[in-house]
């Protein structure tokens, strides 16, 4: 998917926003179901899969690497492949997790192969995946650091890795080479990042054993497993903030795997009135419907540990801040500056262009909470978790406003602006 900064997109300030909202795929979970199925034996199916961009990145890799990938709406049918091809250049366009997993894949499979993306994605870290890859023999090597990345095929051993971020990318690039690497590999986390991979390798049959921040793997073949992919609890979260902004949403189906909920922990200490009903288990992933009312919300302090489980969410969270009562600080976050954009930057960006404070610090923000934010136009710096917290801003705003390079929402939330407007409907206009 190519991104360009051409499409705006007016946004309504509602000064009550309700509904019930079917959100759709996990994108993590999608991309790994993707990857690992078309790397194991036999067929899987993969319903309700996520379609954005990100995810369509992956299905384009793999394919090009010679996996059978039959798409029909939101369910995929993934072959396992034989044989991959080999000396292949991968298109990730902006996605990192594509990026970063297929480099341990193509590391795992001796597959020869040069991986590079869009403008974003080329600024990105990649040392991280090649210097922990390269502990257990890989051959990898990046562009002073970045993308172009290049894999040649090389024999693996198992290796004890510790990682110095949290980071579920690097950590299943890791998961994914050593599953193919002869002895056992451990992989030890900083903080535990979401841990998506180790569910779905232990699904798929493989050696792994996981023991708090410690994850050990030895050599395993992978059985196809059938996925039902829970609803993105990263693209639920605008909804939820919108009940907790400005009305009552519920959105159902929503994953809750305990290392993506932080957004609920971010809720409790604001104090937005959430409850979660029909707490069911899916596919080894909890799953539940989370009903959010309009609540006064107060400043927060969120500090490094709280960061993993909420990392994707922290833009919004820090736009609900400038809509709560007082003074917020939200530090240890300084990994939003390698995100498709700098979070850090472009989020005090987005609140200073909606009329609100927050103050950019190494690794964090400071908020001075305003309870109604004039509105204004904004720019999505073609991230798509920017654009989708503006419109939420907007929304909650007095006169809303346009966002410039609208579209990038696609990237993880096609359809989002169809939902959002979709609610509007009936509901009464804002100031
Ligand atoms: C992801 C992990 C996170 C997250 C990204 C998706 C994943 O990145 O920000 O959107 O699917 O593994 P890091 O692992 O780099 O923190």
């Amino acid at each position: 998917m190519l991104l360009n900064g051409s499409d705006a997109r007016r946004i309504r300030s509602q000064a009550r926003f309700e509904g019930e909202f079917e959100l759709p795929g996990d994108k993590s979970i999608t991309h790994r179901a993707i990857m690992l199925n078309a790397g194991a034996e036999g067929t899987a199916t993969i319903a309700h899969a996520l379609m954005g961009g990100d995810c369509l990145s992956t299905c384009q890799c793999m394919r090009a690497l010679g996996a059978e990938i039959d798409i029909d709406g939101d369910t995929l049918c993934v072959h396992g492949t034989p044989r991959f091809r080999t000396g292949v250049n991968l298109n990730c366009g902006n996605s990192g997790t594509t990026m970063r997993l297929l480099t341990g894949f193509c590391a795992g499979k001796g597959i020869e192969a040069e991986l590079f993306g869009d403008e974003s994605l080329s600024a990105r870290p990649m040392a991280r995946v090649a210097s922990p890859l390269s502990l257990l023999g890989a051959d990898v090597r990046t562009t002073d650091g970045h993308a172009p990345v290049y894999v040649m095929p090389a024999p693996l051993h198992g290796a004890e890795v510790r990682l110095s971020v949290a980071s579920a990318q690097v950590k299943s690039a890791v998961l994914l080479a050593g599953i193919s690497a002869e002895g056992r590999t451990v992989v030890v986390e900083p903080q535990k990042a979401r841990d998506h991979t180790e569910r779905l390798l232990a699904a798929m049959g493989a050696d792994i054993r996981t023991d708090g921040n410690r994850t050990e793997v030895g050599k395993s073949r992978l059985r196809a497993v059938d996925v039902c992919v829970p609803s993105d609890i990263s693209s639920a979260a605008y909804f939820m903030a919108l009940g907790a902004l400005r009305g009552r949403t519920l959105c159902k189906n929503v994953g809750l795997n305990p290392t993506r909920t932080g957004i609920l922990t971010a809720f409790d200490r604001l104090g937005v009135k959430y409850s979660v009903l029909n707490r069911r288990v899916s596919g080894g992933e909890e799953t539940g419907d989370i009903l959010v009312e309009k609540s006064p919300m107060q400043g927060i302090v969120l500090t490094a540990e709280d960061v993993p489980s909420m990392i994707d969410e922290l833009p919004l969270v820090a736009l609900l801040c400038a809509y709560a009562d007082g003074e917020s600080r939200i530090s240890g976050a300084g990994e939003l500056r390698v995100k498709e954009s700098d979070r850090i930057r472009t989020v005090c960006e987005l609140i200073a262009a909606l009329g609100g404070i927050c103050i950019e610090t190494e690794d964090g923000f400071i908020i001075r909470g305003k309870k109604s934010l004039p509105g204004g136009d904004v720019d999505s710096y073609l991230d798509h978790r920017i654009a989708m917290t503006a419109a939420v801003g907007l929304t909650a705003s007095e006169k809303g406003g346009n966002i410039r390079g609208a579209g990038c929402c696609a990237i993880s939330f096609p359809g989002f602006f169809r939902m959002l407007e979709g609610a509007e409907k009936g509901a009464g206009e804002g100031a």
